[in-house]
């Protein structure tokens, strides 16, 4: 077991470690104790690839007597079932088997679509995260959720499937691009509101910190938000429930990605939006006070996130919110803050929900 692992998930039927470091994917100890196998599979994109695909191939060298390479195209427009095709393609051409071990070595496209593969393949090989974006290390790498995208609706096709380990190294986040590092801070921010005020306090704080990707401040934010994920996980695995919180903004965010086309504005940056209009549907059922809505518009803006969803007009906004997960018999139900540091799930009222779309979104 890594010395350095900071968090770990423990759900009914798995127990993993999430490494967090500055320098983890070179530490030999990231990789022990890793379930046995002949050959292990990188999967990365092209964007990835150059930058930490060979690192990553020396440090699990020892382990394996094959560690091959595959490099997806890169994006969100590419998650899908063609490229999911690619991994596939791959594992059989290399004579795969059950015991295959497959590496994520990418956001939370490549986490997400590689998790998937390896629950389809041979019905089910292990799979390890290794997150290289912000979003990715707070967020998508750990729990088990795995997709692709549908055209009629945003990771529709998936499986719970739980990693074995992730390894976070923040040394990564050195490359990421400041709109990808503003993405991830969204879902950094989604933490305080939903399970810990305190965080959101120090979140505001220490924002610029993380804007200029101090390691500390990164490395507490990584550590406090999975540890929050984590405590979620464990006692909501499959989203019956409680696990619903961690979608705050998503109904929202997932009707601006959608109707944009996927791509077009970044996961987080919906998010963020979205965030903030669910917070202002909060202020509108009496749930939350106005000056919350004007304190997470202050956060948002301030990490430079959008704050105003574009024109996709009202009665589609609507439509595209219905093709969400947590919608029950075509009644959408939103993530609202009850308290700082608490939130549940519940429908609002369609008017309620039209003026709050009309009131932050561009003229159409
Ligand atoms: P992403 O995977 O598309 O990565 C963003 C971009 O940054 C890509 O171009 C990527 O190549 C590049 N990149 C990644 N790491 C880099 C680095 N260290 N240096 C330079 N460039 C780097 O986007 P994302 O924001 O990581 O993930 C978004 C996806 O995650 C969405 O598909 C969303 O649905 C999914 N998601 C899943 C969960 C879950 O629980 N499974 C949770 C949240 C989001
Ligand atoms: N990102 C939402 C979840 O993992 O449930």
């Amino acid at each position: 077991m890594p010395q350095h692992a900071a968090v770990q998930v423990n759900t009914p039927g798995h127990r993993y470690d999430i490494v967090i470091a500055r320098g983890a994917l070179a530490d030999p100890v990231s990789w022990q104790g890793l379930p046995p196998a002949s050959q292990a599979v990188i999967v990365t994109n092209t964007t990835l690839a150059p930058l930490y695909a060979a690192a990553l191939q020396q440090a699990l060298a020892p382990h394996y007597r094959r560690v091959s390479v595959l490099s997806l195209p890169d994006g969100e427009a590419h998650k899908t079932w063609e490229t999911l095709n690619l991994i596939f393609d791959h594992l059989l051409g290399a004579g795969c088997d059950r015991k295959t071990v497959l590496f994520a070595l990418g956001g939370g496209v490549v986490g997400d679509m590689t998790g998937f593969a390896a629950a389809c393949y041979m019905r089910g090989v292990p799979f390890v995260q290794v997150p290289t974006t912000l979003l990715a290390q707070v967020d998508s790498s750990v729990g088990g959720k795995t997709a692709i995208n549908h055209p009629l609706g945003k990771n529709m096709i998936g499986a719970f499937y739980q990693p074995v380990r992730v390894v976070c190294d923040l040394a990564t986040l050195d490359t990421l691009p400041a709109r990808e590092l503003a993405a991830g801070l969204a879902e950094v921010i989604k933490y305080g509101p939903i399970a810990d005020a305190a965080f959101l306090d120090w979140i505001e704080a220490h924002l610029d910190a993380l804007l200029a990707r101090d390691p500390a401040a990164l490395s507490y934010a990584v550590g406090r938000s999975c540890e929050i994920k984590a405590w979620v996980v464990g006692q909501d695995e499959r989203e019956s429930g409680l696990r619903a919180i961690l979608n705050f903004g998503h109904t929202f965010g997932h009707a601006i990605e959608a109707g944009l086309g996927y791509g077009q504005w970044l996961h987080g940056e919906a998010v963020g939006c979205g965030m903030l209009m669910a917070s202002d549907l909060s202020a509108r059922l009496g749930l939350m006070p106005a000056a919350f809505v004007e304190r997470m518009r202050t956060l948002l803006q301030r990490a430079g996130l959008p704050v105003r969803a574009p024109a996709i007009g009202i009665d589609r906004f609507v439509e595209l919110m219905r093709i969400d997960k947590k919608a029950q018999d075509g009644e959408i139900r939103f993530v609202l803050i009850e308290a700082l540091g608490r939130a549940g799930v519940r429908p609002a009222p369609d008017a309620l929900v039209r003026a709050v779309i009309a009131g932050h979104s561009e003229p159409a």
